[in-house]
């Protein structure tokens, strides 16, 4: 817990709060459930499954061979009927209850409510840069498209969600926005169109906690910052404490905002998560965008994935975030095949602090990274002393007002900021390369953070002078940095664990220090004494690039009202950019700026204007998946809990979903799309993929393909040339991909790449050992 000491008291507050939870909860024995039932084991006599969901449960609760030990526990309850997401409930059941619940007629299955977390790494003290949204044309992208954030609620005084000048809500829109504590539903207007709270849930599994401010209200921050960055109103002058000054604007300024608050201070359960998203489907949101996710479950109990497939089906788009997990292998969430699946990678700028040395008024200038907010005299010199790894507070604690320069050995960069806080020091200087300085560079005291090089110049001149003193200065915002984009290090790494037949993450989006609306009254960040407030913060995480995917996903939905999600996610991908500021390949912080491998980056870093265009789309639907569900050998009724069809057709199972994207496994463990495939490690092995691209570009035109080399390995496609007569025409194709099996873990990747002559249509090629390599890292 080394990052603790720069959590402002509300997240302090939030971790007692969540282990108070987890006490209770034991002690408790009880639980909430999510329950799976087959529609048509339900008797005519009930009018709606809600009424059978009753009377199932009332049968449960009144048996009497079922009475607890536990004579003050008050009878269990139904929390949630879902209608669109699934066939079934939630309900907060003792073991025993359970049990009997499994022999009631119509059953399929149930599992544990589980706890959920917003995808920021380190919320609050993080700090974000202007997304370079602005180059968006101010004309009315997005204005009929409606996005559904489940996250943590808004502050709907915010500019952000200022109206002007937008036309009146889409006549279909079925929601609503509800009051309640501090949230009088006339704060909704034509940009903020929904507001709803879900907390049932939670409430059932905390019976304890009390909700003072029970309404869809921002007590946090998250859901402010994530929904306006999707789809805020242009804000003149907004800046974090005068850093990453100019304009704050939405990707989809136009859009309008449902928000759907799932996400309570005190936790967050996925019975609450799934019954926002059924709202979200029965109000109309044409994007849903989901900055949250769940670890290690398989599809069929993943609730992200169950939900988000009933919103597929009705042609809505679902971004969702990968989870900051990285930089290891396999550490992904939301690894889904029907949604997309955003990693998070830097914008071109900086914040910087200078720290100036003394130097017989000579002053050498050191820039470094700082986002100290506080007020500190530029012109005065401190001593400075340099305490190597500072990790003894009683020594720095005599040197407390003095400028304390540490330098970091393995990883301990946290534990010196930690340390210096505590300390009480006059300033810091932190010495140190590594790829976590994101995590830790804002802090409560005045401080910069240097590059070894640089800290052998700060080093020498200590060492040299008899009474070594320097400046600080702060409030620097460099633009143009380089490289850039780059993913960072914190984003999670492919491959999916529930489904490694399909490449994931899909495409990167700004992440890093992103700079979009804030609560008004919940502390931005803090100083040594006092918690500091802003209209706007800056915060990092895929919880950041989710939300500009899905703006993104708006703004093409409006412009092409018959393409399907998968369609538009085809084309986010496909027209992705590969190369970063400097012309090279984008590179990944998380492993040492070497080239991103897919695995890390998706495609490339979204580009929303080419993805209006791009010329072939890969489309898929419903029976699709289906298809891909069968091959996984998963059982009808867990297909079923993702379906919520007792008949799926499984009569053609594939592996081989129509994909913008491939990856292969050459280990000869795994499974693969291909029938003709070998395992004989003297031998070639060949693994064979089908795609089918839809020409939505200039009607007749003839596609070449050409592929970037995977090292190691010979692929070739058959046909390479595609030749459309009309637009909507659909071709097929095959890639082949020829090599050795893979004996230690490795990754090799490259492109595949169809062009006519306006069109480049790329789509990234991974050979990989299978999964196990990715868990044993
Ligand atoms: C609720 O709190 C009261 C008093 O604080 C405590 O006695 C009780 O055990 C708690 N109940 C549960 C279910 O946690
Ligand atoms: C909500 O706002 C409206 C209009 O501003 C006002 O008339 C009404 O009294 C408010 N309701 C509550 C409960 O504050
Ligand atoms: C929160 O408000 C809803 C209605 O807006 C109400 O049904 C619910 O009981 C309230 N919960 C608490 C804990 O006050
Ligand atoms: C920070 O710098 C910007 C740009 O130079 C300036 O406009 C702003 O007033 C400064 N803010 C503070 C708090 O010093
Ligand atoms: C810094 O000084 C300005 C101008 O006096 C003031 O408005 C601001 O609140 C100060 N900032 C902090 C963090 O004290
Ligand atoms: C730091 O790592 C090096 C080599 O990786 C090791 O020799 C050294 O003991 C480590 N130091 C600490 C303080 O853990
Ligand atoms: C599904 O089962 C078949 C037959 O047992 C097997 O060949 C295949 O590898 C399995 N697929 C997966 C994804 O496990
Ligand atoms: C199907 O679901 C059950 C749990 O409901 C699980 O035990 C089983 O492993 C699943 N089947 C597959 C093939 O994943
Ligand atoms: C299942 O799908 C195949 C095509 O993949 C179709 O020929 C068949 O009729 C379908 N079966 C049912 C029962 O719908
Ligand atoms: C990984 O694969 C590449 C290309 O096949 C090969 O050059 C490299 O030696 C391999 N690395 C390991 C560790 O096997």
């Amino acid at each position: 817990m080394t990052a603790t000491h720069i959590c402002v008291c509300l997240w302090l507050s939030t971790i007692a709060i969540i282990l108070h939870a987890v006490f209770f909860t034991l002690a408790d024995q009880s639980d909430n459930y999510i329950i799976h039932m087959d529609v048509l084991a339900m008797p005519k006599a009930f009018s709606t499954q809600h009424n059978w969901y009753l009377s199932t449960l009332a049968s449960v609760l009144n048996n009497p061979h079922l009475v607890t030990a536990n004579l003050n526990s008050s009878p269990s309850k139904l929390i949630y009927t879902y209608t669109d997401v699934m066939n079934g409930f939630s309900a907060h059941l003792t073991p025993s209850q359970l049990e009997a619940l499994k022999t009631s007629p119509g059953y399929i299955s149930s599992f544990r409510d589980l706890p959920v977390k917003p995808d920021t790494t380190h919320s609050p003290q993080f700090l974000g840069l202007n997304p370079k949204v602005g180059a968006w044309p101010a004309s009315n992208y997005g204005s009929d498209i409606i996005i559904g954030l489940v996250d943590t609620g808004v502050w709907p005084e915010s500019e952000s969600f200022r109206d002007q000048g937008m036309s009146e809500i889409p006549s279909r829109w079925k929601g609503r926005c509800e009051s309640g504590t501090q949230f009088n539903s006339s704060l909704c207007n034509k940009k903020l169109i929904g507001a709803r709270s879900f907390n049932k849930g939670l409430l059932a599994e905390n019976r304890n906690v009390t909700i003072a401010v029970n309404s869809t209200r921002d007590m946090d921050g998250h859901g402010t910052h994530t929904s306006t960055t999707a789809a805020g109103s242009h804000v003149g002058g907004a800046s974090y404490f005068g850093y990453a000054i100019g304009s704050a604007i939405g990707v989809a300024p136009k859009a309008r905002v449902a928000m759907y608050k799932a996400l309570w201070e005190f936790g967050a359960y996925a019975s609450d998560v799934i019954a926002a998203i059924d709202s979200a489907i029965t109000d109309g949101v044409d994007v849903i965008s989901l900055s949250l996710g769940f670890d290690d479950v398989a599809l069929y109990e993943d609730p992200i994935a169950i939900a988000t497939f009933a919103a597929i089906e009705r042609g809505i788009f679902v971004s969702t975030s990968a989870g900051n997990k990285g930089p290891s292998l396999a550490t992904l969430h939301n690894g889904t095949p029907w949604v997309i699946t955003v990693a998070a990678g830097t914008l071109d700028r900086e914040f910087h602090g200078t720290l100036t040395l003394c130097n017989n008024n000579n002053g050498v200038r050191l820039h470094g990274l700082s986002l100290y907010p506080g007020n500190f005299s530029a012109s005065h010199n401190f001593p400075m002393v340099f305490m190597g790894t500072c990790d003894n507070l009683k020594k720095l604690i005599r040197v407390r007002n003095k400028f304390v320069v540490c330098e970091e050995k393995n990883g301990t960069l946290g534990d010196q900021v930690d340390i210096l806080d505590r300390a009480k020091v006059l300033g810091g200087v932190f010495i140190s390369d590594s790829p976590e300085v994101t995590f830790y560079f804002q802090t409560r005291f005045p401080s910069i953070f240097i590059n070894p090089e640089k800290g052998k110049i700060v080093k020498d001149y200590i060492m040299k002078n008899s009474n070594p003193k320097a400046s600080m200065a702060f409030n620097m915002t460099v633009l143009g940095t380089k490289p850039a984009p780059s993913v960072d290090s914190y984003s999670s790494r492919g491959p999916s664990q529930s489904c490694p037949f399909v490449l994931k993450p899909d495409v990167m989006a700004p992440g890093t220090l992103i700079l979009a609306a804030w609560p008004q009254k919940v502390p931005a960040t803090g100083l040594e004494s006092k918690s500091l407030f802003s209209n706007f913060n800056l915060l990092s995480g895929t919880s950041m690039s989710c939300p500009h995917v899905a703006g993104v996903a708006a703004l093409l939905k409006e412009a092409h009202r018959d393409w399907s999600p998968a369609a538009i996610r085809s084309a986010i991908i496909t027209t992705s950019d590969i190369l970063d500021n400097t012309l090279g390949l984008i590179k990944d912080i998380g492993d040492d700026y070497k080239s991103a491998s897919p695995l890390a980056l998706g495609t490339g870093h979204v580009n929303p204007n080419r993805a209006l265009d791009p010329g072939l789309v890969y489309d898929a639907g419903t029976e699709d998946y289906v298809n891909l569900l069968c091959a996984l050998n998963f059982t009808q009724r867990n297909i079923s809990i993702i379906t919520r069809s007792s008949s799926n057709n499984c009569s053609n199972p594939s592996l081989d979903l129509n994909y913008p994207s491939f990856i292969a496994f050459f280990d000869g463990g795994g499974v693969t799309s291909s029938s003709s495939s070998t395992r004989d490690k003297s031998k070639t092995v060949v693994r064979e993929f089908k795609r089918t691209v839809t020409n939505v570009g200039e009607g007749k035109t003839t596609y070449e393909a050409s592929i970037t080399a995977v090292k190691g390995f010979r692929v070739y496609v058959i046909p390479n040339k595609l030749v459309f007569k009309e637009k909507k025409q659909k071709l097929s194709y095959k890639l082949r991909i020829e090599g050795p099996e893979m004996i230690k873990e490795n990754v090799s990747f490259g492109y595949l790449v169809w062009k006519d002559l306006k069109y480049v249509v790329r789509s990234p090629i991974v050979v990989t050992t299978h999964v196990q390599l990715a868990r044993a890292n």
